[in-house]
């Protein structure tokens, strides 16, 4: 018997959408075929995305705000990119807005047609030649960005920088084998071939790395099944888009560039909901490497920006990627060619055992209560070339919201010499090696604390100085910092002081006394980047110069970097921005936080690496007036081992 099920997911057969409900499929075709009939254009079109254009809050505000899709578009002809604001209610194109001198992401398709134009370049096929690599069918190519470093050859090109590996065999992932040395510029607009640079004979690694069930050798066979069983059925309700777990609302979105995007989000108390976020979603991601050898020293990239981790979206697959009652919500996609492709189960819903949530023992009496924590999933997971991330953010009874990113998939590695190691990497296996890097999340976290009206603080812990006051000279107390405007608020994580920072509603007060809060708590993986301020990357990914920003609410600013960071060597992201230090008091606030995952690689990470984990959480911190789970019910045993 199988226990888990997927339920029915097609909420979007919806009659009157939402105003954040994701498009559909339907929506998008119409956008296109709109588009097409519009004047303007040369016909020679290729798509990147389609999102829906979100209503700002006053227009959310005034009821019934129009429903617009935000198209992004190249005109292959005249090689340039264009932005399109479609209306669904009125049938017509807004607007259609060319925009010189800037690259949209690369797009999922344009990785096949790369690889298909590096594979006909005769400077390829000799590159590989003159290292007796003869099977050219076992060549696997993937376009990575750019960049922009000032010594572009051809910086107006849409240009991806092309690394090549060879497969052992047919079913061979084949990063386990790069060709060092080798990097092949594209011009993808042309789809042509506009250089290639080969430096060095470094001989390809005598492993494949391959990591299929089959590859690996004999798996083991002393696992018993571990079911998870819910045999009365979820604990939520979906309503379209819109679910409800226990006192937990929330809105499901999604768009080709982020991926999940989580609107209106609340805890219902005596029958009112209590907004915390007005929209959560993953703004920016950045994965500088630390290598200065020709093959990896212009390794960084932007995953969001430079991509969209929303179109790099899997298909989640019941009972593997998900346990128990899921509910999946599909994705649909615009296509290059302006069809549409549906990503079945992208995002999945579901709720897990998390263990215990209180308990005290007695102990005159022996009498326990105790109580088990269970957590609402919400979840997605994307491939980005060789890496895979899976966002997933908790929702528990105790009023915790945690984001989890999970990285995992395969290494970008480097050939070495036989006896050769490398100084800024680990070796994997024999002959490669894996170069340092990181990997920076930026989540944009539009804070609603019971409303709009909301200030920032700064929780240090210090010691008290050694007085007659602290006799023993142990006293030590939090000390809370307003941030009052955008300048003050660029700020580091520290260790030393514990720090948090508590987003406060100063226009509601709880039972003590106090504003209602919650309050950001930085997970372990708070590291800084390593490049120096006058780097390409410290220009354009400004935000990981600093843990946590935050901003006032402007509708347009949803991508800490920039709206177009492809190529982009001056974009105006959140360091920019900050400079106009508007004012963070009892006003409406957005956070942005950025997660940072350093990785040394170890032998262990190879050839798929386990899943690593880093995390922030959200804890309500006097929103409430107690523990809001003392509510939950005893256990009740129902299987045991022990009968
Ligand atoms: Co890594």
């Amino acid at each position: 018997m199988d226990h888990h099920v997927s339920l029915a997911n097609e909420p979007q057969t919806i009659a009157q959408p939402h105003p954040f409900d994701p498009l559909s499929k339907a929506e998008i075709l119409r956008a296109v075929a709109i588009l097409r009939a519009a004047p303007g254009l040369s016909g020679l079109l290729r798509f990147v995305s389609a999102a829906l254009r979100e209503p700002n809050k006053a227009a959310l505000a005034a009821g019934n705000p129009p429903r617009e899709i935000f198209m992004i578009l190249i005109d292959l002809t005249e090689r340039l990119a264009y932005e399109a604001i479609i209306s669904l209610n009125a049938g017509s194109l807004v607007s259609l807005t060319p925009k010189p001198g800037i690259q949209p992401g690369i797009v999922l398709e344009e990785f096949i047609l790369c690889e298909n134009a590096v594979k006909a370049d005769p400077g390829w096929q000799s590159a590989l030649a003159r290292r007796g690599i003869t099977d050219l069918d076992k060549a696997i190519v993937d376009p990575w960005s750019a960049g922009a470093y000032g010594d572009e050859k051809f910086p107006q090109c849409r240009l991806a920088q092309a690394l090549t590996w060879i497969r052992g065999s047919a079913d061979d992932v084949g990063y386990g084998r790069p060709v060092e040395g080798l990097i092949t510029y594209v011009d993808l607009i042309d789809m042509k071939v506009v250089e290639v640079i080969d430096e060095g004979d470094t001989p390809l690694p005598p492993l494949t790395g391959n990591y299929t069930a089959q590859s690996v050798g004999p798996l083991r066979s002393d696992l018993k099944p571990l079911d998870i069983i819910q045999s009365d059925g979820p604990s939520f309700t979906i309503d379209g888009y819109h679910v409800s777990w226990q006192k937990w609302q929330m809105r499901i979105g999604f768009t080709p560039r982020e991926g999940l995007v989580l609107h209106e989000v609340g805890y219902l108390e005596d029958g009112v909901l209590r907004p915390i976020m007005h929209r959560a979603s993953l703004s920016e991601m950045q994965v500088p490497y630390g290598d200065p050898s020709v093959t990896h020293n212009k390794k960084n990239v932007f995953d969001v920006g430079e991509y969209g981790m929303g179109r790099m979206t899997n298909s989640l697959v019941l009972g593997c990627d998900c346990l128990g009652v899921i509910q999946y919500f599909d994705a649909h996609m615009l296509t290059m060619a302006g069809e549409v492709e549906t990503l079945k189960n992208a995002i999945c819903l579901h709720e897990e055992d998390a263990g215990v949530m209180w308990k005290h023992t007695d102990w005159r009496s022996n009498h326990t209560e105790v109580r088990r924590s269970r957590r609402l999933v919400v979840s997605f997971f994307a491939t980005v070339g060789n890496y895979d991330y899976g966002f997933y953010w908790y929702f528990y009874q105790n009023g915790d919201i945690q984001m989890e990113v999970k990285l995992t998939g395969c290494l970008s590695v480097g050939a070495l010499p036989p006896g050769v190691a490398p100084s800024h990497g680990a070796m994997v296996a024999p002959q490669l090696y894996a170069p340092i890097h990181q990997h920076f999340f930026s989540f944009r976290l539009d804070m609603d604390i019971d409303g709009a009206g909301n200030s920032l603080y700064e929780v240090d812990t210090i010691a008290d100085p050694e007085d007659a006051a602290n006799p023993y000279a142990g006293c030590y107390r939090p000390v809370y910092t307003q941030l009052t405007s955008e300048a003050q608020a660029a700020r580091d994580t520290n260790p030393d002081t514990g720090r948090t920072w508590m987003i406060v509603n100063p226009n509601r007060l709880n039972a003590v006394g106090r504003p209602t809060a919650y309050k950001l708590i930085p997970g372990a993986d708070t590291v800084k980047p390593f490049a120096h301020p006058s780097s390409s990357l410290i220009k354009r990914a400004g935000f990981i110069a600093h843990s946590l920003w935050a901003t006032h609410y402007q509708p347009a600013e949803l991508f800490v970097a920039d709206d177009y960071i492809n190529q982009n060597p001056a974009p105006h992201g959140i360091d920019q921005w900050i400079k106009r230090d508007h004012s963070l008091d009892n006003t409406d606030i957005v956070l942005w936080y950025t997660l940072g995952a350093h990785h040394i690689p170890r032998p262990e990470d190879w050839p798929v690496m386990p899943v690593a984990h880093c995390s922030f959480t959200l804890k309500p911190a006097g929103f409430f007036n107690q523990n809001p789970a003392m509510d939950l019910p005893p256990p009740t045993p129902r299987h045991s081992c022990c009968d």
